[in-house]
């Protein structure tokens, strides 16, 4: 059986979702978690909640909200990994390791945090003002919860792509240092995913205040649409469906069938009103079911708070083994395990070795190097870390083969050294 491959979807706790969020990322989300051949992790970012809210009933309120939605909305935490951040003490352990193998210029040029200083440069006062060192180290936390779980897949909105680039990053540094313990992961944005118009026609975003939330009460839901701004078309004159914010919420619904019903009755001048009453009706049809699962588990948070705890018990079998992994990596050991006598100790620091690494032009690498660490041979890129790998493995099992060109000898170095070093780590 091939390894599965893993998508992992990280979701702050702050604010209400909106049916904008619901299309462009819950909806396909829950989709995506039942594709064979793969796992799929959700958790509530509660830790990253911290760095944006400070009102702890807030915090919990919209954990419980966020957590609720994703179970009305289909998921099925017997099928996902469905999770709360902060139930899984070796994310914030993780997240020390990897602090200390991220350098802080890397941070220094994170987006979230250089708009805050570019902020405070242009009003003129300290550039650090209302700056965390939790908004600071916001991505090595994200790396964290990415790499915890050997995640390949992150699908993320373009502002989040620099953020799984860093985790990428601080994961070949941690590798390079400490072995290839890291899977390097991928963002993968949804190009095609429908950035839908709020009520006033603009992008919906919380910012505009244009939402149509998500499970407001069915009444409210329907007075919210009526808001939707529209022209001055009269009834029985012809709309055009090109800039209809209307239109285009309803096709987020609607099937092509429905949807081309719509647009002929554009064309045939139907009234704003009855366009309205249309995609109310095909919205609530959706949501309808959902809001009422929804508004139950909100109303029994001990059922929501069983399923996280369930959730963290499942994801903390892989997280505790991996953890104790990682920490021995790094030499944070069991005393009493100490290989034994310095002699043992000498003979391993006395190999030569391996690194692999990436460099910032993408490509992977490795260099042999003697006990010393200096530098015997150095390879080309490789398109990716397997690549890179069998080509360890080949030089090890063959040796140095004569018109190899994928790797070259450091200066100074003869052919000769070379084979003698891989002779050691033969077999
Ligand atoms: N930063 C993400 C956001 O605000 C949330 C998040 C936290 C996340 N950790 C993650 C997303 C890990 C993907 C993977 O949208």
């Amino acid at each position: 059986m091939t390894d599965p491959v893993r998508f992992l979807t990280g979701i702050t706790p702050s604010g209400t979702p909106h049916i904008g969020n619901y299309v462009g990322a819950l909806r396909p989300a829950v989709q995506a978690s039942r594709r064979p051949g793969t796992e799929n992790f959700y958790f509530l970012a509660d830790y990253h909640a911290l760095i944006k809210v400070d009102d702890p009933a807030r915090v919990q309120r919209s954990t419980l909200e966020i957590a609720a939605c994703w179970l009305a909305i289909g998921l099925d935490p017997g099928q996902v990994f469905f999770y709360r951040q902060s139930d899984v003490p070796e994310i914030p352990e993780l997240t020390w390791l990897l602090t200390c193998v991220t350098g802080k210029g890397v941070l220094n040029r994170a987006h979230a945090y250089k708009a805050q200083v570019d902020k405070n440069r242009a009003a003129g006062v300290d550039v650090d003002a209302d700056v965390t060192a939790g908004l600071f180290m916001y991505p090595v936390l994200m790396a964290a919860d990415i790499l915890m779980f050997k995640a390949h897949r992150i699908p993320v909105g373009r502002d989040q792509v620099q953020h799984i680039e860093m985790a990428r990053d601080i994961a070949s540094s941690f590798n390079h240092v400490y072995g290839e313990h890291l899977v390097l992961p991928e963002a993968v944005v949804e190009e095609s995913v429908a950035l839908l118009p709020g009520t006033d026609g603009r992008k919906m975003s919380k910012s505009y205040d244009n939402v149509l939330p998500l499970f407001s009460p069915r009444e409210e839901l329907r007075r919210q649409i009526a808001g939707i701004v529209t022209d001055s078309r009269a009834p029985g004159e012809p709309k055009p469906v090109e800039g209809s914010a209307l239109f285009q919420i309803y096709e987020a619904f609607a099937s092509p069938q429905e949807t081309q019903q719509l647009r002929q009755a554009y064309a045939d001048g139907i009234a704003w009103g009855e366009a309205k009453q249309a995609l109310f009706e095909r919205i609530d049809r959706e949501i309808a079911p959902m809001r009422e699962r929804y508004d139950a588990l909100v109303a029994n948070p001990q059922e929501i708070e069983r399923v996280l705890q369930a959730g963290a018990r499942k994801v903390r079998e892989r997280a505790t083994p991996f953890m104790a992994e990682l920490r021995h990596a790094v030499g944070l050991r069991n005393l009493a395990s100490q290989p034994k006598g310095p002699a043992k100790a000498k003979a391993k620091a006395a190999l030569p070795s391996f690194k692999q690494y990436r460099e910032a032009d993408g490509q992977h690498y490795f260099k042999l190097v003697d006990p010393s660490g200096a530098l015997l041979l150095q390879s080309g890129g490789f398109a990716s870390p397997q690549d890179a790998g069998r080509a360890v493995a080949r030089l090890k099992q063959q040796g140095l083969q004569d018109g190899d060109s994928s790797v070259h000898l450091a200066s100074g170095v003869d052919a000769a050294a070379v084979r003698s070093a891989l002779s050691q780590l033969a077999g």
